[in-house]
């Protein structure tokens, strides 16, 4: 999508009416974000005062050299961790002043998360693993086996439930995490570099994967990224390089 063709609050879409509509709120505001970590007694600036949207729909992939940020950037995104200033705000939510109770409990139910290696429970079955973040929910035994069994079909591994991560391999391990971040169906899907750890072919899996879950289910997607491959599905593609994030263009 271009950025121009959007409706924006200069160029608002009439209504039937004839009256101007209100331009959708982003799924993502980050506004005015600073990040620093603390080394000794120097402070070490990560993120430099960033400020971007993310719409709703979106497919953004988000490049960048080793330490520049990209991790630190998600995890302020995802609630992961706080800023030293500026605010986050997901769905209409201002998660950088949840405290840490509302703030788990948010992440449970509204961002799923991928991580370069996985991160799945060992002792834990596919199955198990990816019911795991149902618990945080009302649903009964039976209705989180339901969901869960239906995550693992979205991303064709209805054949590895009983499997242990360890019995599978590492592009499988990922499609299991991934039903882990979408199966309580969160509007948000963060992932840092999800193919990092994977060969060509299973990368390519997981890269349709991404693709198919923003296009036919409507998630937006946040990915952290080396793999042209990956910013070439993306839609709308960033650079962060040294604390400060530029576009790079778009790349549909
Ligand atoms: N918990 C931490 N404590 C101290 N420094 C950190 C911490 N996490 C990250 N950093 C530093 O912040 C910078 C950015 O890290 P990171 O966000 O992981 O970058 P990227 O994901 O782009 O490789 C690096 O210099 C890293 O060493
Ligand atoms: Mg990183």
């Amino acid at each position: 999508m271009n950025q121009d063709d959007r409706p924006s609050p200069a160029d608002p879409a009439p209504t039937s009416a004839g009256q101007a509509a209100p331009a959708p709120a982003p799924m993502v505001e980050v506004r005015n974000l600073s990040k620093s970590y603390r080394r000794g007694a120097l402070r070490i600036p990560v993120l430099s005062d960033i400020s971007f949207d993310i719409e709703e729909g979106e497919f953004l992939a988000l490049m960048g050299p080793s330490g520049s940020g990209k991790s630190t950037l998600m995890n302020l995104i995802a609630g992961i961790d706080k800023p030293d200033s500026g605010t986050v705000r997901v769905a209409g939510v201002e998660i950088t002043s949840l405290s840490e109770t509302d703030l788990a409990l948010w992440r449970g139910h509204h961002v799923g998360f991928v991580f370069q290696f996985y991160n799945l429970i060992p002792v834990l079955t596919a199955l198990e693993n990816v019911e795991l973040p149902l618990h945080l929910t009302n649903l009964t035994r039976r209705q989180r086996r339901e969901h869960a069994v239906l995550a693992l079909s979205l991303v064709n591994l209805s054949h590895r439930m009983s499997h242990y991560p360890k019995q599978m391999s590492g592009g499988e391990q990922q499609r299991v995490a991934i039903a882990r971040a979408i199966v309580t169906d969160p509007s948000l899907l963060v992932a840092d570099e999800p193919t990092g750890d994977l060969d060509r072919v299973s990368a390519g899996e997981i890269l349709d994967l991404m693709g198919r879950l923003n296009r036919q289910w409507g998630k937006t997607i946040l990915m952290v990224t080396h793999d042209p491959r990956a910013a070439e599905r993306a839609r709308v593609l960033k650079h962060l390089d040294k604390g400060v994030l530029n576009d790079s263009g778009k790349t549909e």
